[in-house]
């Protein structure tokens, strides 16, 4: 008889692992059998801080009993079912707590919700209903999507068109009609800035500049990360996202937030909508949805939107889109309970309360060798290296295995190493997070 249990020797050949370099870890592998809190356990049986949230998606910790309990009921009553003219309680439930902490505040918060399965499903929602808003309202020639160079938008091919990132375009087409905004990056001027940098709110007249070169009338919605996480950490300059709020309002043109990592307390608010004090037209969500225990996305729109698109015959099926997972009962069983414990813990503001001491344990890496620039905002920061001569990227990996090695774990982007730890992290695991990478870093030569 085939055994239900997970093998703890599987072969490795068979599993085609994403965004990884399959040959040399195969070679070398680096594994990780069981989690707890803010700890992962390593194959040898090591503990390994856990500095990044999983993948920037485990808010609340590991192994949280009260999202395994939800879960577990929620199988056990309805496991499945489906969402296209057809409902189930959990998805509506879910919704309607999601709303009642919706960006854009009270009095317009962004308070009618999508489902998807993830984040690159949620991108591609966002600005597929972006593009049936402008058609609803009589601007159907506005067809163009704006996005940034540096963006990380996820893997889909809307995601890879408005992201700006070379090696997830380079073997795939991309959809036409798609502009870039210049990206904020500006270490000349903005090296180990703390918080958000002084120089670059200029970049965002980039958007005026394509509106001259494309005309607005051909231009549907502008897709930003608010921090740009995945392409290393990239704080947006004082003024540049209320710049591009001014110019989207001016032109007709819708903004979408890709809140995907920002979502969920990642800054110390909600999102990163209050802490910025800008109000996107839409905002793309997942990974702290459920704290990642149950892939799951969710898109906020504004009402004004969401209206535009609900006239024509009731009959009619309003937004031809969907995915046999939008609201999995499973997923958002798991999601109310991670609501629940945000709520209970504090969760969704307790990165404000920690940000001054993280910010100085992260800026205490200045002088460290090869550290040329350190970036922090929220829970997140930035720490660059630099290249080693003629081999980029490989000075940070050195540093990436040997941190797992000796206990901890970080994620790196060529050579920026990206730090997200869940936000129930204690401040002695913030000095020691820090001083086990301090070490790391000096030891690579
Ligand atoms: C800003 C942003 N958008 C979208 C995605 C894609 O999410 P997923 O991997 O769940 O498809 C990510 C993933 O890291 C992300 O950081």
């Amino acid at each position: 008889m085939t055994s239900n249990n997970v093998s703890n020797a599987p072969g490795l050949d068979a599993y085609w692992m994403p965004f990884t370099a399959n040959r040399q870890f195969k070679a070398d592998p680096r594994m990780i059998v069981a989690a707890d809190g803010m700890y992962y356990t390593a194959a040898d049986g090591g503990r390994v801080l856990d500095g990044t949230a999983g993948l920037w998606c485990v808010n609340a910790g590991h192994g949280r009993r009260r999202i395994a309990e939800a879960v577990e009921r929620q199988l056990a009553t309805l496991d499945y079912a489906p969402s296209f003219q057809m409902g189930h309680p959990a998805a509506f439930d879910f919704a309607e707590r999601l709303a009642a902490i919706a960006p854009g505040g009270p009095d317009a918060p962004l308070d009618r919700i999508f489902f998807t399965g993830s984040g690159s499903e949620s991108v591609d929602t966002a600005l597929k209903i972006a593009l049936a808003y402008q058609r609803a309202i009589g601007q159907g020639t506005r067809t163009r999507l704006i996005g940034r160079e540096r963006g990380y938008h996820g893997v889909g091919f809307g995601g890879i068109s408005v992201g700006g990132i070379l090696n997830n375009r380079r073997v795939f087409p991309t959809l036409p009609g798609v502009d870039h905004l210049r990206h904020t990056h500006d270490p000349v001027r903005n090296a180990f800035a703390k918080g958000q940098p002084e120089h670059g709110a200029e970049l965002a007249d980039d958007l005026e500049r394509l509106v001259a070169l494309h005309g607005a009338d051909t231009i549907a919605a502008c897709i930003v990360e608010p921090v740009a996480g995945s392409t290393g950490v990239l704080i947006p300059p004082k003024g540049y996202l209320e710049r591009l709020r001014g110019i989207c309002d001016r032109h007709g043109i819708l903004l979408i937030f890709d809140e995907v990592i920002t979502g969920f307390g990642r800054l110390g608010t909600p999102f990163a909508t209050e802490r910025f004090g800008v109000r996107p037209d839409l905002v793309a969500t997942a990974k702290g949805l459920t704290n990642g225990v149950i892939p799951m996305g969710a898109v906020f729109a504004s009402r004004a939107v969401h209206d535009a698109l609900m006239h024509g015959p009731e009959p009619a099926i309003e937004l031809f889109h969907g995915y046999t997972y939008s609201g999995h009962p499973v997923a958002a069983a798991a999601g109310i309970a991670t609501l629940s414990i945000y709520e209970d813990e504090g969760l969704l503001t307790r990165a404000a309360s920690l940000e001054e001491d993280w910010a100085a344990s992260i800026h205490d890496l200045r002088g460290t060798r090869h550290v040329i620039d350190l970036r922090n905002l929220g829970l997140i920061a930035g720490i660059e290296l630099e290249p080693r001569p003629g081999a980029p990227g490989s000075r940070a990996y050195d540093v990436f295995v040997d941190c797992f090695r000796r206990g901890l774990l970080i994620r790196v982007t060529g050579d920026i190493i990206a730090l997200s730890p869940p936000l129930i992290i204690e401040r002695g695991q913030i000095t020691d997070a820090i001083s086990l990478l301090a070490e790391a870093i000096e030891r690579a030569a």
